[in-house]
């Protein structure tokens, strides 16, 4: 999928690996960019096209949709990671949280858009999954779900969108330097070394991305008998 003179719409653009996103996909010759946010006053990076859009909203995806006619790539950013083990006394509120917006947010954004994807030429969508599609730590034990159930989405959207010509890329990745990991003490990639890999990917037609060396560990392991996940703390 070719960046240059494409039209791109994000989910979370506002801050962290979602503004990361915004200003590479402007660096790379993006025609525009639809910055999706909960609170679009908040979008100040110049040349974007800011739009509301809380992923739990089908009013709010409903209406970007209409609007964002003429989207070629949606990236699938927005998410959530709170700390919390299965027996905490509110697990399964926690767990529902998540599920809420890593899977049913992106599943809401990928309907509305096939239509419009497909009306563009097919184009590309992006979903950010994690190495936590992988492995369960147990402090993100409630995200971790929400990711391996975001990995299998994504790997069913490919099939569903493949006669319409759309590129389904999944993104995995280890820690990230932005908010979402503020309290973690662990090595962190920057969020514009994660784009910048997931852009090539993109644009050589690429279904998956592993954009860490410990991601690429974990899915490596997956099939040995030892594989990471059995060992994660
Ligand atoms: N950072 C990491 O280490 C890491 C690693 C692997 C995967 N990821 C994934 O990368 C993606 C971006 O994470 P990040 O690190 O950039 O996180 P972040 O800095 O916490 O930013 C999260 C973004 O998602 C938005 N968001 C959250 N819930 C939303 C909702 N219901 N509707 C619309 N927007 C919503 C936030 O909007 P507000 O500003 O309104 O809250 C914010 O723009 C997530 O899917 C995350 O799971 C991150």
């Amino acid at each position: 999928m070719q960046i240059e003179n494409s039209t791109v719409l994000i989910t979370g653009a506002n801050r962290g690996i979602g503004l990361a996103f915004a200003k590479a996909f402007l660096v790379r010759g993006a025609k525009k960019v639809y910055a999706g946010s909960r609170d679009p006053s908040k979008m100040n990076l110049a040349g974007v096209t800011p739009i509301k859009l809380e992923v739990n909203s089908s009013a709010d995806v409903q209406a970007a949709a209409q609007l964002a006619q003429d989207v070629t790539i949606v990236v699938n950013n927005a998410g959530i990671a709170n700390f919390g083990s299965f027996m905490a006394e509110d697990a399964e509120a926690m767990l529902r949280n998540h599920l809420e917006t890593n899977v049913l947010g992106p599943l809401r954004i990928s309907r509305a858009f096939a239509p419009v994807l497909a009306q563009n030429g097919g184009g590309a969508l992006i979903n950010v999954a994690s190495i936590a599609s992988w492995i369960t730590s147990p402090k993100l034990a409630n995200y971790a779900v929400s990711k391996s159930a975001l990995w299998s989405l994504s790997n069913g959207l490919r099939n569903d969108l493949r006669g319409q010509g759309t590129q389904v890329l999944t993104l995995h990745m280890g820690f990230v330097d932005t908010d979402l990991t503020k309290g973690i003490d662990m090595p962190k990639s920057t969020p514009e070394a994660i784009v910048e890999r997931t852009l090539q990917a993109l644009e050589a037609g690429a279904h998956e991305v592993l954009a860490d060396e410990m991601t690429q560990q974990v899915k490596a392991s997956l099939s040995a008998e030892q594989a990471v996940y059995l060992a994660a703390r």
